[in-house]
């Protein structure tokens, strides 16, 4: 491939059978620290980077490629010619119009839109078999223009969704209630962005449902004031990183090397990813995220909590927040 980097780790290539490989689309802030958390995690052996920018690609690809000695074994290259990503396993959209302070995310929708009618395509031509995960926001929005434009089958391909909020709403959870963010089960649903909605019914720290826990590390309660507070965090918590650093980019690239895990390893893990959804608490046709098993094939079954009657509607109204701006642009 003509103007592509390439840089091996440890002993090079062998002779072990196919390898997984991870293309990432869009080498900006996202797609550069998603590879390397990719590379850093062991979560592929071949992670390559497709940008239309070739200095920028190839800068980003061999900056991370000087540090392989210190990460488990794998290899990373990047390149200006759509071809890097054949054959992907999984392919991961980061490329679209970026957030300025003061945007929302549904605010990029036609500019990013715009950009996958000439990306998709193309890349469904060289990685036909990949599963794809959508990141570009409004990642719902796009994820649904995205799956119309390819033509897969929609377990193949869905969003980031609202992992990374459940992460965020977890880690504030955590730090109220002084325990392990890794024994606080909650799931931000809904879109991945203004109109989301925490289950709150359904969350549980250890084996206590959330609801019934007593006391925060103030000795208070995590009572109705004090989660709504956790929820306008997490609602505010891109426009305060934005406002502060121009975009994030950490914690989704860990979020999404969890979700190429759960992939590639057929884990049939529980993650709130956004996908297409079919008479699901009485929502359909619009893809948003819920509780979903997430395995090699892509999205499997969408699990079903209890919720109460604001949650389920808030959920409506999310779909809806969802689908009007997906109609606005044709879908
Ligand atoms: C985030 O939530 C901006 O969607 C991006 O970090």
């Amino acid at each position: 491939v003509p103007g592509r980097q390439e840089l091996l780790g440890g002993e090079g290539r062998s002779t072990e059978p196919r390898r997984s490989k991870v293309a990432i689309v869009g080498a900006g802030a996202v797609g550069s620290t998603l590879a390397y958390a990719s590379l850093l995690r062991g979560a592929a052996r071949e992670v390559v980077l497709y940008d239309l920018d070739k200095a920028k690609v190839e800068a980003e690809a061999l900056d991370i490629a000087h540090g392989i000695q210190f990460t488990p074994m794998g290899t990373v290259s990047g390149s200006d010619d759509i071809a890097i990503c054949a054959d992907a396993d999984v392919v991961v959209i980061t490329a679209g119009a970026k957030q300025r302070p003061g945007q929302s995310r549904l605010d990029l929708a036609g500019a990013t839109i715009d950009i996958m009618r000439a990306l998709v395509p193309r890349l469904v031509e060289v990685a036909p078999d990949a599963v794809y995960i959508m990141v570009a926001n409004p990642v719902d929005v796009v994820t649904y223009a995205g799956l119309k434009i390819s033509g897969l089958p929609a377990e193949q391909f869905f969003g980031s969704g609202t992992v990374l909020d459940s992460s965020r709403l977890r880690y504030l959870v955590a730090r109220e209630c002084g325990v392990a963010v890794q024994n606080v089960h909650a799931y931000i649903a809904g879109e991945h962005g203004d109109s989301e909605i925490p289950l709150w019914s359904s969350a549980m720290i250890g084996a206590v449902p959330l609801l019934q826990w007593g006391f925060t590390v103030d000795g208070g309660l995590l009572d109705e004031a004090r989660r709504a507070r956790i929820s306008e965090e997490v609602v505010g918590a891109a426009y305060r990183i934005i406002a502060g650093k121009g975009a994030t980019n950490y914690a989704v690239g860990l979020a999404v090397v969890r979700i190429i895990e759960a992939v590639l390893r057929d884990e049939h893990r529980v993650l709130s990813v956004s996908s297409l959804l079919e008479d699901y608490l009485e929502i359909s046709d619009v893809c948003m995220s819920v509780p979903t098993v997430v395995g090699r094939a892509g999205v499997g079954r969408r699990l079903v909590p209890v919720v109460t009657e604001t949650e389920r509607a808030g959920l409506r109204r999310s779909a809806e927040s969802i689908r009007s701006v997906a109609q606005r642009f044709g879908f």
